[in-house]
């Protein structure tokens, strides 16, 4: 009966969280490789969590950008903002992602869709680091930076480490670095291999990686067969405190089932 299956979805994500050594897991049906909507179900699980996990009163959330992020932000809703203020803020400037999907568009939305505030760290996606050192100077720049820093709350994508450095336009050298030291995963613009260690990082502003273990809150949102081998190699590196909301697709294949 739904009673069995419900204590089997539970040990299922007790298996996981075990598994990857974090504190939490939530698993939907489905496998978002194949459906799009299964990302709209773990969104709707997003915007419960948040409601569980953020304290009364101000809250600074640090989103980053992605297509799983994007889909995630229509899914919130004003439930959140209830005797919370919320002011969202991208976690990284300038990763190389188009503008619908950037972690500004992404932290608009969110605000947008849940009645809170946000904050736009103003840096170009594709810069060179000649470029980017005087940009951090600016007082407006610092400022967000700031807020990131101090952030309560982090919610971020995992992806596949080729993948994502095609999609960022990344040069052919890079990626050939990245194949020769075995990178299979990427978060929040750091490549890694199996192990979990940092094979390259695009330096960018804002939050960095070590900035993570003091965050009292972060959700990791990735699903799909494809990101199975990406999401066990981040959570080698990923902070205890790391909620993860997947779906069936990726868990399957990290459980052997
Ligand atoms: C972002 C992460 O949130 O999502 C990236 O910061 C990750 O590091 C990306 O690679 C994944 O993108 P997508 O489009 O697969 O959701």
């Amino acid at each position: 009966g739904l009673m069995d299956q419900l204590a089997g979805i539970q040990r299922r994500e007790k298996r996981l969280s075990e598994f990857l050594g974090i504190d939490r897991c939530l698993i939907v049906s489905g496998d978002c490789d194949e459906q799009v909507k299964v990302i709209e179900t773990m969104g709707k699980l997003v915007n419960d969590t948040l409601q569980t996990l953020l304290p009364e009163g101000r809250n600074v959330i640090a989103v980053m950008g992605g297509t799983t992020m994007a889909r995630i932000a229509a899914r919130l809703t004003p439930r959140i903002a209830e005797k919370r203020e919320l002011l969202f803020v991208p976690a990284r400037g300038g990763v190389g992602e188009a503008v619908d999907i950037q972690a500004n568009s992404v932290s608009a939305q969110m605000a947008l869709r849940t009645g809170g505030k946000h904050r736009t760290l103003y840096v170009p996606e594709q810069l060179s680091e000649k470029a980017y050192a005087p940009l951090m100077q600016e007082p407006s720049i610092l400022e967000v930076v700031q807020l990131i820093r101090n952030s309560n709350a982090v919610i971020h994508s995992i992806g596949e480490a080729i993948t994502m450095a095609k999609r960022r336009d990344m040069s052919k050298a890079s990626i050939a670095e990245l194949k020769r030291e075995h990178a299979v995963g990427e978060a929040f613009g750091y490549f890694f291999d199996e192990e979990g260690r940092v094979v390259y990082k695009i330096p960018r502003v804002g939050l960095q990686l070590e900035d993570l273990a003091n965050m009292k809150s972060v959700i990791a949102v990735a699903g799909g067969t494809s990101k199975a081998k990406a999401i066990v190699a981040y959570m080698k590196l990923a902070p205890k405190q790391t909620c993860l909301i997947t779906d069936e697709g990726a868990a399957k294949v990290i459980l052997k089932e």
